[in-house]
C-alpha cells in the first residue's frame, strides 16, 4: 500500500488515471525532432490507454496526458524519423482494422504477435516480453493456485485480446468480453465476474490502485508472451524504421528504463 492507502476504483475512473475520461479520442502530441520545414511529418499512433503501465491516463500538471513505456517508445520512433507523434486513443478491438484502413500509422498498445494478427497487419520484432496473471478478489485469492481452478468460474477480459482466448480455452468458463480494461476491474469488484487475465505488469498496476484485489497463483502459459509495434501490411519501409528504433532502444537499455519509470507512474507517487 502506498503512502496514501488505496484509491477506490470511483476515484480512479473519476480522476481518468486509468480511463479515458469520457471522450475516446484524446489527443496529445509529442514533439519530434521534426524538421524546419512547414509541413513537418506526422506519425499518428493507435492505442487503448487503459493498459497501465503500458499505456494509460494520468494527470500531468492540470492536464489529462497518455503516458506509458509504450508511448516513450512511440515517442522515440517519430522522433528518429523526423515526425511528429499524434496519440489516438481507440477501443483495442478496433486498432488493428484502423491500421489496415490507414487511419493511424503505427499500433502500439501491448499487442501480442498472434499468428492471426501477422496475417492481416505487418508485425516488428518483439520489444517487451511479460508474463501473463489472473486477478482476482483478495478474499478468493488462495482459491487459484492453478489454472485448472479456474474452470466453471465467470471471467472477465478485453474483447479482442490474446487473454480471450486463452479464456475460451478454460473448460466451462462463463466468459464477459468488454471493451475496456476498468470495465473489466470494475466487474470483478463488484462480484459479477471472479477473474481476469491480463498481462502481469498490467494486473500490478491494477491490484496496487485498486481495492480488494489481487493476484492468484495461477499462471496462464502463452507462446506469444512478447509485445511487437503494428504497421499496415505491406509498409515495410515503416517497418523497418521501427525496428531500427526498437533496437537502438534495447540496445541502449532504455526500454527497462522506461518500462520502470512508467510503473512508478502508474502506481501513483
Ligand atoms: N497482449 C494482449 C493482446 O495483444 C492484450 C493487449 C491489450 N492492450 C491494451 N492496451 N488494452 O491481445
Amino acid at each position: 500500500m502506498n503512502k496514501w492507502g488505496k484509491l477506490s476504483l470511483g476515484l480512479l475512473l473519476a480522476g481518468g488515471l486509468l480511463t479515458g475520461c469520457g471522450s475516446n479520442n484524446t489527443d496529445n502530441s509529442a514533439e519530434g525532432n521534426s524538421n524546419s520545414g512547414a509541413a513537418a511529418k506526422k506519425l499518428v499512433l493507435g492505442t487503448s490507454a487503459d493498459f497501465p503501465p503500458y499505456e494509460f491516463h494520468k494527470m500531468i500538471d492540470g492536464k489529462d496526458t497518455i503516458v506509458g513505456f509504450d508511448i516513450d517508445i512511440a515517442k522515440d520512433i517519430a522522433a528518429d524519423m523526423g515526425a511528429e507523434l499524434e496519440i489516438k486513443d481507440l477501443p483495442f478491438d478496433s486498432l488493428l482494422n484502423e491500421l489496415s484502413s490507414g487511419r493511424v500509422d503505427i499500433v502500439i498498445s501491448g499487442l501480442s504477435p498472434d499468428p492471426d494478427r501477422a496475417k492481416q497487419v505487418g508485425l516488428s520484432d518483439i520489444y517487451y516480453s511479460a508474463e501473463q496473471a489472473v486477478v482476482v478478489r483478495e478474499e478468493n485469492k488462495d482459491y487459484f493456485p492453478t489454472m485448472d481452478d479456474l474452470k466453471g468460474t465467470k471471467i472477465g477480459i478485453q474483447t479482442g485480446s490474446i487473454q480471450e482466448d486463452i479464456a475460451k480455452e478454460i473448460e466451462g468458463a462463463q466468459l464477459t468480453s468488454l471493451s475496456k480494461m476498468s470495465e473489466i476491474v470494475l466487474q470483478l469488484q463488484s462480484n459479477r465476474v471472479d477473474a481476469s487475465i491480463m498481462e502481469g505488469p498490467v494486473a500490478k498496476a491494477f491490484v496496487k490502485n485498486v481495492d480488494g484485489l489481487a493476484i492468484a497463483g495461477a499462471v496462464p502459459e502463452v507462446e506469444d508472451d512478447g509485445y511487437v509495434v503494428g504497421v499496415k501490411k505491406g509498409n515495410d519501409e515503416l517497418l523497418g524504421q521501427v525496428n531500427a528504433t526498437l533496437k537502438r532502444l534495447k540496445d541502449e537499455g532504455k526500454i527497462d528504463e522506461y518500462v520502470a519509470a512508467a510503473s512508478e507512474l502508474a502506481e501513483g507517487e
